[in-house]
């Protein structure tokens, strides 16, 4: 496994100025932190701001996308291309956020093409699947993982799937405060690793990075990174506060 990788995840929040005041708050705190990657994922509008202060900081805090198309450039309006966000610094892009599939349509064929679109601009997905309340609940978990898994990453080289940050994000435990046990997290992730394997061989199964989203805390973390195939976090709300989000980085060490 590379080194564990922490995602906030913004999604529909903080103004371009509450963005900065952020960043710049969050790279006091976390200066001189080694040994976790740290990764922040702005609103679109915040991204150049966010950029300009990250590198001003000399932080070493990444910056993310939430989505993009997958078009180079054209008539696509209201969309954002790849280049797009590469030129303005950004190193990974959310791709299949279950909140992209369930609002807005997006499907594993879909999430599959911005998945090549993004690694063609060097761009590094954070591929996000996971099953539903209703799936869990009628034992479908893995199915519906490895629908989404083999869908979504169709048609990589096992040196780009080597790259990928996958990340498993039940949705019944997105925003709902109810975490998946550490032990169900893994037993996850090491399904989604063995998908990986099965697609990709060994080598690049071990070198992708999954980690678990869904009501992370500081609380919570260092019992899920303790778990073999979780090798970091994406976190939503508690990513928004300054403190919750250096906890999670700290803890998750
Ligand atoms: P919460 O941490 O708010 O549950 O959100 C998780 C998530 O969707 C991150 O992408």
């Amino acid at each position: 496994m590379g080194v564990p990788i922490i995602a906030g995840n913004w999604k529909m929040f903080k103004t371009v100025g509450e963005a900065v005041n952020f960043v710049s708050e969050l790279a006091g705190r976390v200066a001189g932190i080694e040994g976790v990657e740290m990764v922040v994922c702005p609103p679109f509008t915040a991204l150049a701001a966010v950029a300009g202060q990250l590198r001003d900081h000399g932080s070493g805090i990444a910056l993310g996308a939430q989505n993009m198309y997958w078009e180079d450039e054209g008539a696509y309006t209201g969309e954002v291309a790849p280049g797009m966000l590469k030129e303005i610094g950004c190193r990974y892009v959310i791709l299949g956020h279950s909140e992209r599939r369930q609002y807005f349509g997006e499907t594993d064929a879909v999430v599959n093409k911005k998945v090549h679109a993004a690694l063609v601009h060097d761009l590094i997905p954070i591929v996000c699947v996971g099953e539903r309340l209703e799936e869990r609940e009628s034992g479908t978990t893995e199915e519906v993982v490895r629908r989404q898994v083999e869908g979504s990453l169709a048609g990589l080289t096992a040196r780009q799937a080597a790259g990928l940050v996958v990340a498993y994000e039940p949705v019944w435990a997105i925003g709902t405060g109810r975490t998946a046990s550490a032990a169900d997290a893994q037993q996850v992730n090491r399904f989604i690793r063995g998908l990986l394997r099965n697609m990709f061989g060994e080598i690049a199964a071990q070198a992708v990075r999954i980690q678990y989203g869904g009501s992370v805390k500081p609380g919570n973390t260092a019992e899920l990174m303790a778990q073999p195939d979780i090798d970091g976090a994406l976190v939503g709300g508690a990513s928004l506060e300054v403190d919750s989000f250096t906890g999670i980085i700290k803890n998750a060490l």
